[in-house]
């Protein structure tokens, strides 16, 4: 697969795997369409373009020796910076080329995952204070490939009104289906909505399905890619937030990073929590992986857009203004 070209998503933070994952072994991934290798030494993690410079074997396929990787094929080892640090078949004290040397890439852990960028970084990883105060308990979930544009997914994470019908009883009913005006606040690197009252019946609350919590949600796509939001029940404050990251594997194909995080129930099982979050966006995932065209349109007027649309027609603008082209039509 080819690099995909992008000015804005190149030069952003887009997770690519679980921290836990890059352990003694290099781990291969791709991003935008090119393939990088990551590997820890005892200085870091880092990332490299999956490919040695010599005859193109995966570096990946390799293994880490004196905090080096070591190509599978004839040994070249190349050091977190991508410098070539040894060519075994080179006599003893013979100068490395220096044009020996794989292309390295930004590479940093957060949230436990590993975040590379392909260009040069246009700011930091995405901060969410919310994760590091202790008052929360973070919960990694996924990831979750996803074979659909990483733009059809953030879409779908702008969207209320689907709320009812894919998710019907788990986090809403077709019953409480109506929307309020809604306002979307823009400011740099954001655009959010807040205090949208949504009605979740409770489980296992019968047919009626009148018993049930009135929640207040705030969403927040930062950047292109990644959003958050909080659910909280004004009757005690309990709040709920998920960080979502939708990383571009392809134009039509992404992986689905996300992490719950809650400041109460810390009794119940956290396996709970992740289950039931798999369980949610398993239900996306399917509506999603649907959607014709597969990429995003930003043309307005290609899809029939409705008033309660107004967070993702402001999604929509939100690429188009930033010149996103990887997953937009
Ligand atoms: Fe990597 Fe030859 S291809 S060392
Ligand atoms: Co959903």
């Amino acid at each position: 697969m080819e690099r995909l070209r992008d000015p804005v998503l190149e030069n952003d933070w887009h997770a690519v795997c679980l921290s836990s994952e890059v352990k003694e072994k290099p781990v291969g991934v791709t991003l935008l369409g090119e393939r990088a290798v990551l590997f820890r030494t005892e200085r870091g993690i880092y990332a490299l373009r999956d490919l040695c410079v010599h005859r193109g074997a995966m570096l990946s396929k390799g293994r880490i020796k004196d905090g080096a990787i070591v190509c599978p094929y004839h040994g070249w080892q190349y050091d977190g910076e991508g410098r070539c640090v040894c060519i075994p078949a080179q006599p003893r004290g013979e100068r490395i080329p220096p044009r020996a040397k794989a292309e390295s890439y930004a590479c940093e852990e957060k949230y436990g995952f590993v975040w590379v960028c392909l260009g040069k970084p246009n700011g930091g990883v995405p901060h969410f204070e919310e994760f590091a105060d202790p008052a929360y308990r973070p919960l990694p979930c996924g990831p979750y490939p996803v074979k659909a544009a990483a733009t059809r997914v953030i879409e779908n994470f702008t969207d209320f009104a689907h709320l009812m019908f894919v998710h019907e009883d788990l986090l809403g009913h077709p019953d409480h289906a109506e929307l309020p005006e809604i306002k979307v606040i823009k400011e740099k690197d954001r655009i959010y909505i807040e205090n949208i009252p949504i009605f979740q019946p409770m489980a296992h609350s019968g047919s009626d399905k009148k018993e049930g919590t009135t929640y207040v949600y705030r969403k927040e796509v930062y950047r292109a890619l990644s959003g958050r939001l909080s659910k909280t029940d004004p009757g005690n404050g309990q709040t709920l937030w998920i960080l979502i990251t939708a990383t571009p594997v392809a134009d039509d194909e992404c992986l689905v990073f996300m992490i719950v995080s809650r400041n109460y129930g810390f009794d119940v099982d956290d396996g709970n929590f992740i289950r039931f979050q798999d369980i949610v966006f398993d239900q996306d995932a399917r509506v999603i992986e649907t959607q014709k065209p597969e990429l995003l349109p930003l043309d307005l007027q290609a899809e029939l857009n409705h008033r309660v649309d107004i967070f993702s027609v402001a999604y929509r603008r939100w690429l188009n203004e930033m010149g996103v082209v990887v997953g937009t039509a």
